[in-house]
């Protein structure tokens, strides 16, 4: 029984994580502090895996209930999701997003290391390469923050790099996530954005459940080649299977790893539309508007190093990923309206 810790392990990406490691043999044991999560989650990860995984009740930002749980525990690592991740809402609120973002790693560290556990596995972002200048974007790129969230990322990055310096013992893998989107084949779990959905998928999913009745496509004039915005949209399964070939290396080797969780595919707004409308049978009407401030035309990764350090890919397709996501939808409307 390897016991692995996940905060943040009710929210979207934790939870489709401890699901992973539940099916590789893992027992994943969760702190969440339910700020952006239910703890319903943990019924729907049993039906699923048929386990209920461990959990914690907890804030990653108090090192007395973080000392307290290492202490009913022996964990090999530590994959540490627990963040707030809504670009606006930090602009509006910088230091929660200090605080959650940094003040919660640097507390965890603390515990980390009174426990003696030097192992973990960090949730960055593509933010952290800012308005990067071209595509694809590989690991050496150079990074900036546009945003207090982004910022909260470049600082937690810098923090681990100065600790893997200062301390060879400590094995760390800071991964860089693109733009997760999708859900588990089974519909059960998935990503439940509170009001409403700032990212792409989610608010397609809203005008397909007729909540809403058009989307609005931010910027038709980007030079792309159909002008509407391109990203990188990696199925969330394939980004947490990232997590556990990250989790292989590091029981291999002490450093720092730092990788980019992408497909290296990019896809427009309106491909995603017409993918959706194909494998789905819904409509989605859509009106271009203006551009979203702050947004950038084209951002997709380089996912070479991955490929070639962890022996990973992503191997889901965008028809997987729209299906998968209507399938949670239509299942969480029908279960809990
Ligand atoms: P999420 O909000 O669904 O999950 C985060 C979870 O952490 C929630 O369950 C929340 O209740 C919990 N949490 C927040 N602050 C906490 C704290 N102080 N103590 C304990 N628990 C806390 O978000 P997600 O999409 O699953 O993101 C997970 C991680 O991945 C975050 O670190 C996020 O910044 C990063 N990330 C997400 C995306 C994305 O688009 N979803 C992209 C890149 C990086
Ligand atoms: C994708 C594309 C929009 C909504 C954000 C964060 C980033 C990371 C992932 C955490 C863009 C367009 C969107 C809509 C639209 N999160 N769009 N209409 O902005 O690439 O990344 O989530 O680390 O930090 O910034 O994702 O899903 O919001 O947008 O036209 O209603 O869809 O302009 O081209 P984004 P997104």
């Amino acid at each position: 029984m390897t016991e692995i810790l996940v905060t943040g392990g009710l929210g979207y990406i934790g939870s489709h994580c401890c699901v992973a490691l539940m099916e590789a043999g893992y027992t994943p044991v969760v702190v969440d502090n339910l700020s952006n999560s239910s703890p319903t989650t943990l019924d729907r990860m049993q039906q699923i895996s048929g386990v209920r995984p461990k959990f914690h009740k907890a804030d990653v930002r108090d090192g007395g209930a973080l000392d307290r749980i290492f202490a009913k525990h022996r964990f090999a690592a530590v994959i540490h999701f627990g963040a707030l991740k809504a670009v606006g809402e930090s602009v509006a609120k910088p230091l929660d997003y200090y605080d959650n973002n940094v003040g919660g790693t640097l507390t965890l560290i603390g515990a980390m290391l009174r426990a003696g556990l030097k192992k973990m596995i960090f949730s960055s972002s593509a933010t952290v390469y800012g308005q990067a200048a071209t595509v694809p974007i590989r690991e050496d790129f150079p990074r900036s923050a546009t945003n207090p969230y982004g910022r909260s990322k470049l600082i937690a990055e810098d923090i681990l790099e100065d600790l893997s310096l200062a301390d060879g013992g400590w094995r760390i893998a800071r991964l860089r996530y693109f733009n997760p989107v999708g859900a588990h084949e089974s519909g059960l779990i998935g990503e439940n954005p509170k009001g409403v959905p700032n990212n792409l998928l989610p608010f397609i999913c809203d005008v397909a459940a007729a909540h809403r009745d058009h989307l609005a496509i931010f910027g038709g004039d980007y030079s792309t080649p159909d002008g509407t915005g391109i990203r990188d949209y990696i199925h969330v399964m394939d980004l947490v299977e990232g997590h556990l070939a990250a989790l292989r290396f590091l029981n291999e080797r002490p450093g720092l790893l730092t990788v980019n969780l992408g497909t290296g595919k990019g896809i427009s707004v309106l491909e995603m539309v017409r993918t959706f409308e194909r494998v789905t049978g819904c409509d989605i009407p859509y009106r271009v508007t203006g551009r979203r401030p702050g947004d950038v035309g084209e951002c997709w990764a380089d996912p070479t190093l991955a490929h070639h350090i962890l022996g990973w890919r992503a191997h889901r397709t965008l028809d997987d990923i729209c299906l998968d996501a209507w399938r949670w939808r239509s299942l969480e409307s029908t279960s809990f309206l």
